[in-house]
């Protein structure tokens, strides 16, 4: 590590490998963290053992975690300059995710409104694993001493918790960790579904038309846009009753860098139907360098396991330090 990269800040975050992403989470976090990875010293993680929660078949999650870790270096993040690593292959993200969860309180766990939303939905498979999912979280940012987590606006409350479970941990025991910021988009943050506006876009949705997945054909995405729900103004405006407007106004703005009074004015006078097209193919565009360096990767797996081999390394040096240090502060007899 030479100087220059020892001053830069840290980042890390992490997406789980339940599927093909959308351009949710693409605009919300996936883009930030390409942004970031010049600037900062970025260590990004393929979240497998948190999928764990809701019981993948094993062949998909193996299949998957691939598609993922193929998915981020297609991003262009560069492996040797950026740590790009799947979090089972770092141990110490486990044993990190016990220590805190004995600083952590039933009550602020019990608090989350993920962990409420995904017992509603699933009441078959409430397993304490979905209970503790943010405590595992923690660890994935305490673990490498992160400056900023770069996430969509749907993982604040994680990082919240976070911070106090780590500032506890620290007024307890003296000062381990420190004190990570979220990374938030001003646009993009939260992306809504293209069907029902009211809610986030998400791949779990079981209707396609409401998410572009970031490997959608060009021709689907622009199906997809152009069916997308609007209203019955026809004035692209950004303004209140307008959500299926308003979300494909910040869709816009993310890919094309356009702000929306921008917006407003190239589309004076004009109809849902050409802002739509402009929409479909800023997202096209967007997307088409990604695309084609994926479908180039994900026929290399020799490549893939040699840069997962070196992000878990290189993960490991620095995760391994501050998990001593926790334990050593928590009291463990170490040899
Ligand atoms: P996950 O896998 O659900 O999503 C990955 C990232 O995408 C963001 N995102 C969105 N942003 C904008 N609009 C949307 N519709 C949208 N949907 C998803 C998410 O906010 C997230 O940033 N718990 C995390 C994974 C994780 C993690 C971490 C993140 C595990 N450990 C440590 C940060 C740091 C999750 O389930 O993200």
């Amino acid at each position: 590590m030479d100087n220059t990269t020892e001053k830069k800040k840290i980042v890390l975050s992490a997406i789980q490998p339940t599927g093909t992403p959308t351009l949710g989470n693409y605009l919300g976090a996936l883009k930030n963290w390409k942004n970031m990875s010049k600037d900062y010293n970025c260590l990004y993680a393929v979240a497998d053992l948190h999928s764990l929660t809701v019981r993948p078949e094993p062949q998909d999650l193996r299949r998957r975690t691939q598609e993922m870790y193929a998915i981020l270096l297609a991003l262009g993040l560069d492996p040797q300059e950026n740590t790009v690593f799947i979090q089972s292959h770092v141990p110490m993200h486990s044993e990190l995710a016990w220590i805190l969860n004995c600083s952590t309180q039933f009550g602020e766990a019990a608090r989350m409104t993920q962990f409420k939303d995904k017992s509603e939905k699933h009441p078959e498979n409430v397993n304490v694993g979905l209970f503790t999912y943010p405590v595992l979280m923690a660890a994935d940012i305490l673990l490498y001493q992160a400056d900023y987590v770069p996430i969509g606006a749907d993982q604040k409350q994680h990082l919240e918790i976070t911070r106090d479970i780590a500032e506890r941990f620290n007024n307890v025991y003296g000062n381990t960790f420190k004190i990570p910021e979220p990374f938030i988009g001003k646009v993009g943050a939260c992306v809504m579904s293209l069907q029902d506006p009211m809610h986030k876009m998400s791949k779990s949705d079981p209707n396609p038309k409401s998410y572009i997945s970031m490997l959608d054909d060009d021709n689907v995405i622009v199906k997809k846009i152009k069916s997308a729900v609007t209203d019955s103004e026809a004035v692209v405006r950004y303004g209140e009753g307008k959500d299926g407007i308003n979300n494909l106004m910040g869709i816009y703005s993310c890919c094309t860098g356009k702000t929306f009074p921008e917006i407003e004015k190239e589309f004076d006078g004009k109809g849902y139907g050409d802002f739509k097209q402009a929409v479909a193919e800023a997202v096209v565009a967007e997307l088409r360098p990604f695309k084609e360096e994926y479908n180039r990767l994900i026929n290399d797996k020799a490549y893939l396991a040699e840069c997962a081999k070196l992000g878990a390394e290189k993960a490991s040096r620095i995760a391994i330090r501050t998990l001593s240090k926790a334990q050593k502060k928590a009291g463990l007899f170490q040899i």
